[in-house]
C-alpha cells in the first residue's frame, strides 16, 4: 500500500521512515520553495526571452530551443544561489544541515508533444532512480516551477513499490555514465543513444498516479519508486525542479528503501554535498552501505 501524505509537519527522521516505506509526501508551497521556483523562473525567462517560457517552443526551431535550454539547465544547476536556496529550503523543512547531503538540483524541461524528448529534454521511461545507481537511502524532491496539470506532470506507478520489474539496470554503470553520457546530452537532439536503464517488460498503467501541483509545491518520494516523465499533451512546456537528499544517519545505519530489482553498479553518492557548507560527502566512509542490492 502506498499512501499520499499531505502537509504533515514532522521531524526529518519520521519523514524518511514514511518515504522508505513507499509513501509519497506532498507539501504545499512555503516561502523557501517559492524562492527556489522564482529563482528558476528568472533564469528561464532570461534564457528564453523575448518569448513566454511556456510557449517558446512554438516560436523556436528545435535546434534553437536546445541551444538555449542546454546552457539554461547548466546555469541553474551550477549557480551558487541555487545551492543556497536548496540549503534554505532544507532548513525550512527541519533537516539538520550538518548531516543532510544534497546533489545539485536539476531543471527539467519537457516540451509539449513530439517537439523534443531526447538530450536536454530526455523523457524518462519508467525507472527507479536506484537503477541509475542512486543509493537506497536517497529521497527525491520534485517541484513544479510553473503550475503542473495532469497532462503535464510526472507519473508514479505505486503498484511496483513491492513488485519487481525486469530491467536493464545490470548494464548501467555510473562511472561510465559520467564519462560518456552526460557530455552527450546537448548533442542528442533527434534521438537519445545514452545507455539508460529501461524496463524489459510492459509496465501496467493501472496504478498510475500523477500529482498536479502549483509553483513551489513539493513531492517527496523514495529513489526506489517507479516513476516516469508523463507525455506532455498540455499545449505548454513543463518546467520542474528536482534534487535528491541523503542523511548521514541512514548511510551509517544502512536504513533505506528495499532494493527489489536494481543491479546497477557504481554509485552517485560522490555527487552529494553537505547542506551546511557544500563540502563533498566523504564517500569512502559511506560506500560500504551503498553497494547495489543493499
Ligand atoms: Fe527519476
Amino acid at each position: 500500500m502506498v499512501g499520499l501524505v499531505l502537509n504533515h509537519e514532522m521531524p526529518c527522521q519520521n519523514r524518511r521512515s514514511l518515504l522508505f516505506d513507499g509513501h509519497l509526501l506532498v507539501y504545499s508551497r512555503i516561502d523557501a520553495t517559492d524562492a527556489l521556483a522564482r529563482h528558476a523562473i528568472a533564469i528561464i525567462a532570461e534564457a528564453l526571452a523575448p518569448h513566454d517560457a511556456e510557449f517558446a517552443q512554438f516560436d523556436l526551431s528545435v535546434e534553437s530551443f536546445v541551444e538555449r535550454v542546454g546552457p539554461l539547465k547548466s546555469r541553474f544547476t551550477n549557480d551558487l544561489r541555487t545551492k543556497e536556496l536548496v540549503r534554505d529550503l532544507l532548513r525550512s523543512f527541519g533537516c539538520d544541515l550538518t548531516t543532510t547531503y544534497f546533489d545539485v538540483p536539476r531543471l527539467r524541461v519537457v516540451p509539449h508533444g513530439d517537439y523534443l524528448s531526447s538530450g536536454v529534454s530526455y523523457a524518462y521511461k519508467a525507472h527507479r532512480d536506484i537503477w541509475y545507481a542512486s543509493p537506497t537511502h536517497q529521497v527525491n524532491w520534485w517541484m513544479p516551477v510553473f503550475d503542473v496539470t495532469v497532462d503535464r506532470a510526472m507519473s508514479f506507478f505505486p503498484e511496483y513499490w513491492s513488485k519487481s520489474v525486469r530491467n536493464s539496470s545490470s548494464d548501467f554503470d555510473y562511472g561510465e555514465w559520467c564519462r560518456v553520457g552526460r557530455t552527450m546530452a546537448t548533442s542528442q537532439v533527434k534521438e537519445d543513444t545514452r545507455k539508460h536503464p529501461l524496463p524489459l517488460e510492459a509496465i501496467s498503467q493501472a496504478s498510475e498516479l500523477r500529482i498536479a501541483g502549483t509553483r513551489g509545491d513539493v513531492i517527496m518520494f523514495s529513489a526506489a519508486h517507479l516513476h516516469a516523465t508523463a507525455p506532455n499533451h498540455s499545449g505548454r512546456t513543463r518546467f520542474s525542479i528536482d534534487f535528491r537528499t541523503i542523511h548521514a544517519e541512514d548511510l551509517e545505519s544502512g536504513r533505506g528503501a528495499p532494493n527489489i530489482d536494481s543491479e546497477s553498479t557504481g554509485s552517485t553518492l560522490g555527487d552529494f554535498l553537505r547542506a551546511s557548507d557544500f563540502e563533498p560527502i566523504e564517500v569512502n566512509r559511506a560506500l560500504p552501505h551503498n553497494q547495489p542490492g543493499s
